[in-house]
């Protein structure tokens, strides 16, 4: 027998059957918030994060206390790990308080080490190359406008080729979805070892994997258009005015969603920047499903602590 899925590293650590599963649990968590309330009675979830987050953190205490449980938020420097304490020391004094550990922070790999020698679930809650629990979300937005039929569906992201944009590969690829993201090219396009993986995985789920430069090209026929802000957290600030002029035509504006299809809807993962990757008129106009996309940020990680402190989670290997 394999081993069940301990945590939640990556988006591409969950199979097409676990996020089903998943997604099943969080609607029903979106109708009934206690139906598992004693999933975490007396116990603790740590949460740990080194950037900032309204919605995340927001979803992951409030999801915590829906099962039961009492949240730990800790904030960047408020642990030792800010004045040299390992990675690893931290992770297995967590693991003895607390049921499993919520982290947000820069790099990947110290999220990989987190979970590596924690002997509780850790959830990536954002990493400077990934947004797991952002896509759950949005994945259940996705479900909920559009149903299980996706095969003539284009599911397609603009702007910046980040966390947000390289979780999207993943999951639409696992999916079996027909995936477009439309970057610049260079240094705002999504990494190459991203876009490989998700070929790779969508040539197993039946899923298409497109990275062009022509936002038009993406738009037309699309069933979503997301964006993400052209400057995420840890983003140097010596880029801001070249990559906001190389993003300029990337915008998210009525007119390019008048080439999408007449029931597309718009996605934004927020914090949006109106005026910049979104017009406001987008944003806030009748395609636009980005406060329930929010609002399943709370079913989803609470989907997600529900299984995996469970053990029910297959994962990929
Ligand atoms: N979408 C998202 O992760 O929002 P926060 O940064 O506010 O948590
Ligand atoms: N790409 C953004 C997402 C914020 C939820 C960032 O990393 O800041």
């Amino acid at each position: 027998m394999s081993q069940p899925l301990k945590d939640l590293l990556r988006t591409s650590d969950l199979s097409a059957s676990d996020i089903e599963l998943l997604l099943g649990t969080a609607s029903k968590f979106a109708d009934k918030p206690l139906w598992a309330k004693k999933t975490l009675a007396r116990k603790t979830v740590a949460i740990y994060m080194t950037k900032s987050s309204t919605r995340t953190r927001l979803a992951s205490e409030t999801a915590v206390a829906h099962l039961g449980g009492s949240p730990i938020f800790l904030r960047g420097d408020d642990l030792q790990i800010g004045r040299g304490e390992t990675i690893s020391d931290t992770a297995k004094i967590i693991s003895g308080f607390c049921s499993a550990l919520i982290v947000r922070t820069f790099a990947q790999s110290d999220v990989d080490e987190l979970g590596k020698y924690a002997t509780i679930p850790v959830i990536n809650a954002l990493t400077d190359d990934d947004h797991p629990t952002q896509l759950l979300a949005d994945w259940l937005t996705i479900r909920e406008n559009f149903g299980k039929d996706i095969k003539k569906r284009k599911f397609v992201y603009i702007g910046d080729g980040n966390n947000v944009a390289n979780a999207w590969l993943i999951m639409g690829a696992t999916m079996g979805a027909h995936i477009v993201v439309a970057t610049p090219a260079g240094k705002w396009a999504p990494k190459s070892s991203v876009v490989d993986q998700a070929n790779k995985i969508a040539k197993k789920s039946g899923g298409k994997i497109e990275v062009i430069t022509d936002p038009k090209v993406a738009a037309q026929d699309a069933s979503v258009i997301y964006t993400d802000v052209w400057m995420s957290m840890g983003d140097s600030e010596a880029d801001r005015a070249e990559k906001t002029s190389a993003l300029s035509s990337f915008a998210v504006t009525n007119d390019l969603m008048r080439l999408t299809t007449k029931d597309s809807i718009f996605m934004h993962c927020l914090p949006a920047h109106r005026g910049e990757e979104v017009a406001a008129d987008v944003i806030d106009g009748p395609k636009s499903v980005v406060w329930r996309q929010a609002f399943h940020r709370r079913t989803t990680i609470q989907a997600l602590l529900y299984h995996l402190t469970r053990g029910d989670l297959k994962g990929n290997k």
